[in-house]
């Protein structure tokens, strides 16, 4: 690589407060966000269980009021957005609170941002500069408490909406979508499910390894890429073995967060083929990616030798050799209770042609370290319906 011919620029995120009871102090971060009268954004079933508890005390002794939307969809719509916007405005709101997963936070994060727009979301899609038509001087600010070590939403500046319209999944863009304050709880994430800490956590984990192989020069998001990786190898199996594991459940919070910090560099074809089988099959984004993903590096293999075998000797895999990545991933997958094949998930190959037009539109498709075109993408999917690796 020309270094001496290379230009970008690097945006870091926000403020991270990491500790393990820090959401009990809310009502403190949300003086430092100056918000008088936020909206919390949460899953219900949070509710229910008490998770947030810890949270709504703190504010309830306090002078803060604030009100509660729980009222959408696991994977947030065109819809959600606005619903969730008629009830910020009609409640005089002035900033947001997100507890919760990847789907909590990214409506939050588009509240936040639609409530200065007057043009329709899908105006502000992630593609060329769309994101300069938006008045940034009237967006809200957020506060993000994951619950999930997965999506690393808190550290990102876009949000993934699906339209209503053509059923896709479209990420929303602006350099101010980036949450005020993220704040990483791991005692939030205890009681998430083992089937959930696994998809999730394999979603952290193809995060940090797709921005590690995708294209671009970016060595300080390969440098978090790859610590991230670490943390992940170490606890993800003692999370999903026992979800009371504090020590594990804080690494892969951090872990997670750096995924997201590390994206900035690119993502690749594990998500380029994910979203479109999330968009018409609403199936988990975790769990897809991590039954795609020792498909997609499979392909990759010719372009990548180099991240891997870098990722190899970290991670202390028995083999330097690239391939040792796969192998260890399969192990992972199967000590997760993950499936094998994408037909575990619904698909099969009547559902290739809609899928590869799909994925090949999409934004991710773009930095994965090998050319994604329509046959390539075909053959993937084909591989991964069947469960065929060339191993
Ligand atoms: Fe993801």
């Amino acid at each position: 690589m020309d270094l001496a011919n290379i230009t970008q620029s690097w945006t870091y995120p926000t403020n991270i407060h990491f500790g393990c009871g820090l959401s009990s102090n809310l009502a403190h971060y949300c003086e430092e966000a100056e918000f008088h009268r936020p909206m919390i954004i949460t899953d219900q079933k949070l509710i229910e269980n008490s998770i947030i508890t810890p949270c709504i005390d703190s504010l309830c002794n306090s002078k803060i009021s604030f009100n509660i939307f729980t009222d959408f969809e696991e994977n947030p719509t065109d819809k959600s957005v606005m619903e969730g916007l008629t009830v910020f405005q009609k409640n005089k709101n002035d900033g947001l609170v997100a507890i919760g997963g990847g789907s909590a936070i990214d409506l939050a994060k588009s509240v936040a941002f639609m409530d200065g727009q007057s043009q329709p979301i899908f105006n502000f899609e992630d593609r060329f500069d769309w994101w300069k038509k938006a008045n940034k001087e009237k967006i809200r600010r957020v506060i993000a408490i994951p619950t999930t070590a997965g999506t690393g939403s808190e550290v990102g500046r876009a949000a993934v909406i699906k339209d209503t319209q053509d059923l896709k999944k479209k990420i929303i863009f602006h350099p101010q979508m980036m949450p005020f304050i993220a704040i990483l709880d791991a005692k939030l994430t205890i009681g998430l499910p083992a089937h959930l800490t696994a998809a999730t956590g394999v979603d952290a984990l193809v995060h940090n390894l797709e921005a590690l192989c995708s294209t671009g020069y970016h060595p300080i998001a390969d440098g978090v890429a790859i610590e991230g990786l670490r943390l992940i190898k170490n606890n993800i199996e003692k999370a999903f073995q026992n979800g009371n594991d504090l020590n594990a459940r804080c690494a892969m919070l951090v872990g997670s967060t750096m995924g997201a910090i590390a994206f900035q560099k690119g993502l690749g074809g594990v998500h380029a083929l994910s979203h479109p089988i999330g968009s018409l099959f609403n199936s988990h984004h975790g769990l897809t990616n991590a039954v795609l993903l020792p498909y997609v590096i499979e392909y990759n293999l010719p372009e990548i030798h180099e991240p891997l075998s870098l990722v190899s000797k970290y991670l202390n895999l028995n083999s330097e050799k690239p391939k040792a990545i796969i192998s260890w991933l399969l192990k992972l997958r199967d000590s997760l209770q993950i499936p094998h094949k994408l037909s575990s998930l619904g698909v099969n190959i009547t559902h290739i042609p809609a899928l590869t037009k799909m994925a090949l539109n999409d934004q991710a498709a773009a930095t994965n370290p090998r050319i994604l075109n329509e046959t390539a993408i075909t053959s993937i999917y084909k591989s991964s319906i069947n469960g065929i690796l060339e191993l």
